[in-house]
Formats: C-alpha cells, sequence, structure tokens
C-alpha cells in the first residue's frame, strides 16, 4: 500500500477507579501472600471497578484527557476503535456507547477483540485509516474490567487484573511532523484459543444456571504455558519490525510491553538486549489491565515528562488468541 499520509499519536489519557486493592487485601480473600505476588508477578496493588462503575465510564473519562491533549474538538473525532474484552455489553459495541457520550453520530465506531494485544490491534488499523487518507484524527481506546469477569476463588488468576483505561488521539500528522507512526507487525496462534478464554455468554454455551455455577463466565487461564509463548511471541513482534527498519535495539528510547508480569516484561528486555532504564514499568500499581496497560503506561511516561517529543518509542503485547503484536512510533 503506498502511504499517502503519516499517523501520529496526538494525544492521550488514562482513568482508573477510585477503589484500589492491594496484595493485603488479597490475602484475605484467597489463599495467598503479599509476597508471593510482588516475587512472582511485579504487582503490589491494583483499583477495582465499583458495582456501579462500567467499562465506558472509565474510557470516556480517558477520552476527555486525551482529546485536551491531542488539542482538539469532540466534533474532530472521525472514527472511534475500542479494544476491550470487558465492555459495557455483549453488544452494541462500546465503541457506539463512546460515540453517544462524547454527543457525535455519522462516522464509524466498532470494537476489536484481541485480549491484552488489543490496543496494538486497534492501534495498527487507525494507522492505515490515517495512512490512506480516510480519517483525521481517530479515537483508540484500551478499556477493560476484568475484575467483574474474576473468578475471585482461583488464586492463580484474581490476584493478576485491574480495571483501567487508556486513550489515544491518532491524526494525521503535518508534513514537517516528525511524530508518526513507524511500522506494526500483528499476529495471531489460533491453536492454543483455550488457553486463556471466557468459556461461556456466547452461542457455544450461553448463559444457564449451570454456566453461572460453574464460573464459566470467569476468565480461565493457563498461567505457565502462557508465560512461555508471551516472551517468545513479543520478542518476534518486536524483532521483525526492528529489522524491517534496519534499526538497532540501541536505537530505541523506550520499550513498553504490555504489564501482565513483571518476570516476563524483564525477559522480554533482556532477550532484545535492552538497557534496563529505557523499559517502561508500572504493573506494581495497576497489575494486568489487559488493552488498557499499554496506552495507560504510554500516558504516564508522557506527562511525567519520561517520554519526550521525537523519542523513538517501541511498544509489544500478547495476550488471548493467543494474539500478539508490536508498534513502533516516534512521538
Ligand atoms: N498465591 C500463592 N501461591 C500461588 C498463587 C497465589 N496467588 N497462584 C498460584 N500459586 C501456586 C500454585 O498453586 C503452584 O503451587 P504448587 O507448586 O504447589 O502446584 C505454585 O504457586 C506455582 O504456580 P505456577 O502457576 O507455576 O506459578 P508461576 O510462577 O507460573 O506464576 C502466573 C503464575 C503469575 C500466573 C504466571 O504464570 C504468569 O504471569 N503467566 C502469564 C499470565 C498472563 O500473562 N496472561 C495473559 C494476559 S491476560 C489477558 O490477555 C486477559
Amino acid at each position: 500500500m503506498s502511504i499517502k499520509y503519516y499517523a501520529k499519536i496526538s494525544g492521550t489519557g488514562m482513568s482508573v477507579p477510585e477503589k484500589v486493592l492491594t496484595n493485603f487485601d488479597l490475602e484475605k480473600i484467597v489463599d495467598t501472600t503479599d509476597e508471593w505476588i510482588r516475587t512472582r508477578t511485579g504487582m503490589s496493588e491494583r483499583h477495582i471497578a465499583s458495582k456501579n462503575e462500567a467499562a465506558s465510564d472509565l474510557a470516556y473519562n480517558a477520552t476527555l484527557k486525551a482529546i485536551e491533549a491531542a488539542n482538539i474538538r469532540n466534533k474532530d473525532i472521525d472514527m472511534i476503535i475500542v479494544a476491550t474484552i470487558s465492555g459495557d455489553h455483549p453488544f452494541p459495541s462500546t465503541a457506539c456507547i463512546i460515540q453517544q457520550k462524547l454527543g457525535l453520530k455519522g462516522f464509524p465506531a466498532f470494537d476489536v477483540s484481541a485480549g491484552c494485544t488489543g490496543w496494538i490491534y486497534a492501534s495498527n488499523i487507525a494507522k492505515q485509516y490515517i495512512e490512506n487518507g480516510v480519517a483525521e484524527n481517530i479515537l483508540v481506546i484500551g478499556v477493560e474490567i476484568l475484575t467483574k469477569i474474576t473468578n475471585w476463588k482461583d488464586r492463580g488468576t484474581c490476584i493478576l487484573f485491574g480495571d483501567g483505561a487508556g486513550a489515544t488521539i491518532i491524526s494525521r500528522a503535518g508534513e514537517r511532523d516528525i511524530s508518526r507512526f513507524i511500522d506494526s507487525e500483528l499476529s495471531a496462534d489460533g491453536t492454543h484459543y483455550d488457553l486463556l478464554i471466557q468459556q461461556a455468554g456466547g452461542s457455544r454455551i450461553p448463559a444457564s444456571n449451570e454456566s453461572v455455577g460453574e464460573n464459566l463466565h470467569t476468565v480461565y487461564m493457563e498461567g505457565n504455558k502462557i508465560f512461555k509463548n508471551a516472551v517468545r511471541s513479543m520478542y518476534h513482534a518486536c524483532d521483525v519490525v526492528l529489522k524491517r527498519n534496519h534499526l538497532d535495539v540501541h536505537s530505541i528510547d523506550w520499550l513498553i510491553t504490555h504489564q501482565a508480569n513483571l518476570r516476563i516484561i524483564q525477559a522480554l528486555g533482556k532477550k532484545l538486549k535492552i538497557d534496563d532504564k529505557k523499559v517502561i514499568v508500572n504493573i506494581e500499581k495497576y497489575a494486568n489491565t489487559s488493552s488498557a496497560t499499554i496506552p495507560m503506561a504510554l500516558d504516564e511516561a508522557i506527562r511525567n515528562g519520561k517520554i519526550q517529543h521525537g523519542d523513538l518509542v517501541l511498544l509489544a503485547s500478547f495476550g488471548a488468541g493467543l494474539t500478539s503484536g508490536s508498534l513502533l512510533l516516534r512521538i
């Protein structure tokens, strides 16, 4: 495809629920310890949605911040893509609910389901709509309220997740703009679709008293197998974009990977041979917010001045599917 325009990130924002659940709080719910969680995952606390809070509420708050940062008006948005596996409803899309909340209509709004890689998938789609000239300002959100589909009796999964939203405005770059998306690589390996799954609630196992009783509406995960696949698939996605763009890892200013487990982040950093100081980590405060981890970490790092205009940033993720992907961009 010949590129007519370039895409760039013009604004970011994030939002988490007020309520915080610490590792010590979890000790009272399941047979676990703060020490086990910290040493095995790097997590200390996570934010948990209240009874009345849904994905679109967090996504809307994050969006307002991103719109302000991008210095645009609501009506400048011409597409909305929401990456989520825990939207407000199975249908319609959470993107349409955000469109309504923003007082907008008359352009495409849709959700993308790619687990924790969702925001990378959605950004890749947005990049193409900007590059071919169809859209000028696309709102791309990663949002998750996984704690509402968590099995609070399973210590292997319930300690891992937190709730949050990260919003980004992906805009057409000006001709002299150095900020731009450079490259992106997406993949999936459906042979492992059953390693990380919400089994019931769809057409395979519709909701019933039995499905609720057997906890089939909550996250089922084979953590060990996913762990091994995570490092391998993210390394591949990063390696492909670095090689395709004739870049050495030393030229990367910042690496942000999906915040699923500190040991996965460190193992990937080591395999890529990137300086530890260039790896952005915020897992201790938010745990795994799935499709929101990368846009949230990106927003925090931009707002606290770590990531500066002109920096070369490599993003990588993996998740349910099993999906994986990377994104290389200059901020
Ligand atoms: N507290 C105490 N002990 C625990 C806990 C807990 N919370 N959870 C498990 N254990 C025990 C296990 O029962 C096991 O005990 P055993 O040896 O007596 O059988 C022992 O700890 C080791 O269990 P493992 O599962 O081998 O522990 P591991 O080091 O692999 O850590 C973890 C588990 C944290 C889940 C890790 O495998 C992981 O992070 N995997 C990747 C998860 C992930 O990234 N998922 C994808 C993203 S999520 C998404 O897309 C929605």
